[in-house]
C-alpha cells in the first residue's frame, strides 16, 4: 500500500494543469471528501500496527505534496491572467506620464528668437565668463570709464581681466570679430551683476541683445524693426523712443511701450503713466565697429538688449524676480506650453 501512496505522490509531483478546471479536477481527485487522500485515511484503521507510522507519514506526504501542487499551480494561472490584463485590451487609455514644463524664461526667450528669427536674425551664443575686452573695452568703455559703475561687476578671483559677463554685448563682439557684415544676430543668455537682490532684480538674469550691421543701416529702421517686436510680442503697437546714454551707441535711446491704464495693475507696473521701458538701443558707435575690424565709414548698425525676466513678468504678470529661480514645482508647473 505505501508503494500505491508513493507512486501517487510521484504522479502529483508530475502533474501539470493550465486551466482552472484541470486544477479543480486535480483538487477534486485528490483532497476531495471522496478523494485518494480521504480513502487512504479510512484505510488507516486497517493497517497493523507496526507498518501505521510510516504509512501516517507516507499520506501526510501526499497530501502536502497535493495541496502544494493546487497552490501552485492556481497560482501560476492567476499570475498569467494578470498579464492578460495589462496587455490584452491595447485599445484601452494609456497610462497618464506626468509631461514636464518649460521654465518660463526658456518659453519667453524661445519667443523672442523665433520673432527676430522670422526677419533673417541669426542666433549667436558666448560663454558666460568673459574677459575685460569683450566685455568692456571693445565696447567703448576703456578701463577708468565711468559708465564701467552702470554694471557692477563679479571677477573671477583677483584677476581683474576675468569677470562674469554683465551683457551679452559681449557676445556681439565676438560675433563682429568672426563675421564680416551683413550682420543680423541675436544673442541670447545668462548674464551676472553684482546687484542686490530684490522682488525686482537678481545678481544673475537673462538677456537678448541684437546687433544689425550693413550698408546703410539707419535709425528708422532700428525703430521699424522694434516696432515690430514689440507688436508680435506684446501686440501692442504703440512705442516711443526715449533718448538715453550707452557707451556703445550713439545716439543711444530707451524704448517704452504703450501698456495702457485698464487695469490696477496696469497703474502700478506703469506708475501711473501707461508707458513701460522694455529695452534699450542705439546706432552702433564708430569706435565699436573699429574694434572690431568692421570699417565704420563703409558700415553702420543698431544694436538693442533687453532682459528676459522683465519682460517674462510683464507677459506672465510675475511680480516677484526671484520666483524664477527658486524652481517651485508649483510655479513651474503653470508654464505647460508648446514653444
Ligand atoms: N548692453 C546693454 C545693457 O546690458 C543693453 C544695450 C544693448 C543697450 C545694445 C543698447 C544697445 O544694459
Amino acid at each position: 500500500m505505501i508503494d500505491k501512496i508513493k507512486e501517487h505522490i510521484t504522479d502529483v509531483k508530475a502533474f501539470n494543469a493550465t486551466t482552472k478546471e484541470e486544477i479543480e479536477n486535480f483538487r477534486i481527485k485528490y483532497l476531495g471528501k471522496k478523494g485518494i487522500l480521504n480513502g487512504f485515511f479510512a484505510e488507516f484503521k486497517n493497517v497493523p500496527n507496526e507498518q501505521k507510522k510510516d504509512f501516517g507519514q507516507t499520506v501526510n506526504e501526499l497530501k502536502t505534496a497535493a495541496q502544494e501542487k493546487v497552490d501552485e499551480l492556481k497560482e501560476r494561472l492567476d499570475s498569467l491572467e494578470e498579464e492578460k490584463g495589462v496587455y490584452g485590451d491595447l485599445s484601452r487609455p494609456s497610462e497618464p506620464l506626468e509631461i514636464g514644463s518649460r521654465h518660463p524664461i526658456s518659453i519667453v526667450k524661445n519667443q523672442i528668437i523665433e520673432i527676430f528669427s522670422n526677419i533673417g536674425f541669426n542666433v549667436s551664443e558666448g560663454s558666460e565668463i568673459e574677459d575685460d575686452w569683450h566685455n568692456f573695452t571693445a565696447l567703448n568703455l576703456p578701463e577708468y570709464h565711468p559708465a564701467r559703475d552702470m554694471q557692477d561687476t563679479f571677477f573671477i578671483q583677483t584677476d581683474p581681466d576675468i569677470l562674469l559677463r554683465t551683457h551679452t554685448s559681449s557676445v556681439q563682439v565676438r560675433y563682429m570679430e568672426d563675421n564680416k557684415p551683413p550682420i543680423r544676430t541675436i544673442s541670447p543668455g545668462r548674464v551676472f551683476r553684482n546687484e542686490a537682490i530684490s522682488a525686482r532684480s537678481h545678481c544673475i538674469f537673462h538677456q537678448v541683445e541684437g546687433l544689425y550691421i550693413d550698408k546703410n543701416v539707419s535709425f528708422a529702421d532700428l525703430k521699424q524693426t522694434l516696432l515690430y517686436f514689440t507688436k508680435q510680442l506684446f501686440g501692442k503697437s504703440k512705442i516711443r523712443l526715449r533718448p538715453s546714454y550707452f557707451p556703445f551707441t550713439e545716439p543711444s535711446a530707451e524704448l517704452d511701450i504703450y501698456w495702457g491704464l485698464e487695469t490696477e495693475t496696469d497703474y502700478r507696473i506703469t506708475k501711473g503713466t501707461g508707458w513701460l521701458e522694455i529695452l534699450g538701443c542705439g546706432m552702433v558707435d564708430p569706435n565699436v565697429l573699429k574694434n572690431c575690424n568692421i570699417d565704420p565709414k563703409e558700415y553702420s548698425g543698431f544694436a538693442f538688449g533687453m532682459g528676459i525676466e522683465r519682460i517674462a513678468m510683464l507677459l506672465y504678470q510675475i511680480g516677484d524676480i526671484r520666483m524664477f529661480y527658486e524652481n517651485d514645482v508649483r510655479f513651474l508647473e503653470q508654464f505647460k506650453s508648446s514653444i
